[in-house]
């Protein structure tokens, strides 16, 4: 039997052509990544977020193992947003590769002016907008924990951006009400949600009676965070059917995908995974279509949401 599968994705006026993502701040610009393959297999690759300046990161340690999965307090470490459209964006359009461009601020300001840089810059496909940044106007709280400062976000993204490109926030899973967050952020002008964020730990050393990190708490990623995902997808996507989502969260199976793919999300990023395999995306790509057709769908689009009958 010959059958056609539509992998294809959506997300604004935007199609990818399959749902595997890599996640912001797992793979960088992309370069190590192509080593181990295209990079226009990815539906597409989210950058880490980018800052107005360059940044150093948080002081070390700043990563510890737990159990299932890794605690992180890199900050936001990068080049600034100059170096990084003068040098990783040409890079990653010669490559052929659809790119998301990852932003994150510390005032409004800060989001506006880079939302005005990326106006103009050839070979984008999305822009997400990390806001889970401390708001130093407001005694360092996280945007995204507060509905009115992340709306405040979002509109002055979309009122500074010009490319005709999808705006995909992303979500922090630290807050009671995640549904309201989100309908906050699409009533702004967000034309997708990202979930989740990394959740917010803590490991202490009990030989040296402090932290392991520098940075005190730290954010939780991998195979312990999943279930948090598919439930703050499986909410959100059950209050707002029509906005898609980027999910991710704990993803280094097919099976993991297609659990995210049936609570709602469109389409599905690969983060820690990728720290101890780096061809995670593509295992996951490819183990996700074969699932879906052992499953009977001829198409991706079928299959979200399925979980919700
Ligand atoms: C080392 C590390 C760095 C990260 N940096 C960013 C970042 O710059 N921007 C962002 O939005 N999320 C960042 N994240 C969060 C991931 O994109 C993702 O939302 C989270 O790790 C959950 O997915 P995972 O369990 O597959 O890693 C980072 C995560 C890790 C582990």
């Amino acid at each position: 039997m010959n059958s056609t599968f539509d992998f294809r994705t959506r997300f604004g006026n935007r199609y990818f052509p399959n749902p595997i993502f890599t996640a912001s701040g797992c793979a960088g610009s992309g370069k190590e990544l192509s080593n181990f393959f295209d990079l226009k297999e990815l539906g597409a690759l989210v950058t880490k977020s980018i800052a107005v300046r360059p940044r150093s990161g948080r002081a070390t340690p700043r990563m510890a193992e737990t159990p299932s999965g890794m605690l992180n307090s890199i900050g936001l470490q990068g080049p600034g947003i100059d170096q990084f459209l003068e040098v990783d964006i040409p890079w990653l359009v010669s490559k052929g590769a659809r790119i998301v461009v990852s932003i994150s601020g510390e005032t409004i300001e800060e989001y506006a002016s880079l939302a005005r840089r990326l106006r103009g810059i050839e070979g984008l496909s999305g822009v997400e907008v990390n806001i889970s940044c401390p708001n130093v106007e407001n005694r360092g709280q996280v945007f995204a924990c507060d509905p009115l400062a992340s709306r405040a976000v979002v509109e002055s993204v979309r009122r500074n951006m010009a490319g005709d490109y999808p705006m995909i926030v992303k979500l922090s899973p630290d807050v009671t009400d995640i549904v309201g967050i989100a309908r906050e952020v699409v009533s702004a002008g967000a034309d997708g949600l990202a979930l989740i964020n990394t959740v917010l730990g803590m490991v202490i050393d009990i030989d040296g009676k402090r932290p392991k990190l520098a940075g005190i708490t730290g954010g939780l990623s991998g195979p312990a965070i999943r279930p948090i995902a598919v439930r703050a997808i499986y909410q959100v996507h059950g209050a707002l059917p029509n906005v898609p989502i980027l999910g991710m969260g704990g993803v280094s199976s097919g099976r993991d995908a297609l659990e995210l793919i049936y609570a709602g999300a469109s389409g599905v990023s690969i983060g820690t995974a990728t720290f101890g395999n780096p061809n995670a995306a593509m295992t996951v790509k490819n183990e996700l279509e074969n699932l879906l057709k052992e499953h009977g769908f001829r198409d991706l689009e079928s299959a979200i949401g399925a979980a919700h009958g």
